[in-house]
């Protein structure tokens, strides 16, 4: 009896395959023929184009359940984290699930790791992302397993939460502030592209001697803030005035619009990540897509509905 053709035997498991960058992954593996797996914390989320997954809870409590969902993969794809920290939901929990994840996967024989995490992590940041970030880095590189960890800079797609929220208050409020000159950099990354680097990536590790690299995902444009948010405005036919307001007032604006959507708008960490231009690569663009391009195919449906992170996320 012959073996199945090598794809047959792979094994992907994608965390976050209902969500945003994960969904993305997954489809992309699904359309290369390849087999696939999510953890997520929403096995219900109804996806007809991933109806084809395997869908097994987070289970960062059990660990026996989690290696048993991780059993004879070949590559896990990991995108899990928090945006901000909100009652429980730390990211010292984040950092602490990510390191389960990683042993369960080691002791389920999982071999390689694709793992999304985020440019310019620091363990001595004082952001908890960032930092946060770093720490899971060092965890993966020091797991044994073969590795690849992608950093992307800024996500834009279709369920994009931030650019669509930009584009929402453009469309509806007379004023947008920005904090500060607004002369920070910004470098957005198209969803699709980060997920064709990171399954790349993943098809890379199974050649031998692809131990380990650390590659940034960052889109061909970079943008002042200030010119980012005009661009988009442009884009969406705002007559909103862009105006410069200090970190705090701004922050004071996020937290009275939180009250109108019932979100997390912006944190202050978000701006001071922000405002210290770390959303930006150092190294030469690894990602094709325009973001001024997408935004012309894109301009009619953006912003239309608010994005929720907490409905997404917490309810
Ligand atoms: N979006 C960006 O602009 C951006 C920029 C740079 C780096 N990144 C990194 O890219 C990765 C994916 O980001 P994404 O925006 O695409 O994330 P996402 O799809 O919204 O979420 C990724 C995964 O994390 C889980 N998750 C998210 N928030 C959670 C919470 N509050 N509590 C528990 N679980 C939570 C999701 O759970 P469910 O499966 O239940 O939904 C999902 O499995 C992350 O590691 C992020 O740090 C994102």
């Amino acid at each position: 009896m012959s073996l199945p053709p090598h794809d047959d035997l792979e094994i992907n498991v994608v965390t976050g395959a209902f969500s945003y960058t994960g969904k993305y992954i997954a489809q992309r593996l699904l359309s290369m023929g390849k087999s696939v797996t999510t953890l997520t914390n929403h096995p219900q989320r109804p996806d007809p184009v991933l109806n084809s997954i395997q869908i097994h809870r987070y289970n960062f409590q059990d660990t026996h359940q989690l290696e048993e969902s991780l059993r004879g993969a070949t590559t896990l794809y990991n995108t899990y984290w928090l945006r901000f920290a909100r009652g429980l939901s730390t990211f010292e929990l984040a950092v602490e699930n990510t390191e389960t994840l990683i042993q369960a996967a080691r002791a389920a024989g999982v071999r390689r790791m694709v793992h999304v995490s985020i440019t310019n992590p620091s363990p001595d940041s004082e952001l908890p992302y960032f930092r946060g970030k770093a720490l899971v880095e060092q965890a993966i590189i020091g797991s044994g397993m073969e590795y690849a960890i992608i950093r992307p800079t800024l996500v834009f797609g279709a369920e994009d939460i931030l650019l669509n929220n930009i584009a929402w208050f453009l469309r509806r409020f007379p004023i947008f502030p920005i904090s500060g000159s607004g002369d920070y950099l910004v470098q957005p990354v198209y969803v699709e592209d980060l997920a064709e680097l990171a399954v790349a990536a993943g098809q890379e590790l199974l050649s031998p001697g692809n131990i380990g690299k650390v590659i940034d995902a960052a889109g061909p444009e970079k943008f002042t803030y200030r010119d980012f948010v005009s661009l988009v405005a442009q884009k969406v036919q705002s007559r909103a005035k862009i105006v410069h307001v200090p970190p705090a007032v701004l922050l004071g604006l996020a937290t009275m619009m939180n009250l109108l959507v019932r979100d997390m708008v912006l944190t202050k960490d978000e701006i001071k990540g922000l405002m210290a231009g770390l959303l930006v690569s150092r190294d030469p663009p690894t990602c094709q897509t325009p973001l001024s391009r997408w935004l012309d195919q894109n301009r009619n449906l953006l912003g239309r509905r608010y994005a929720s992170e907490i409905k997404r996320h917490y309810l």
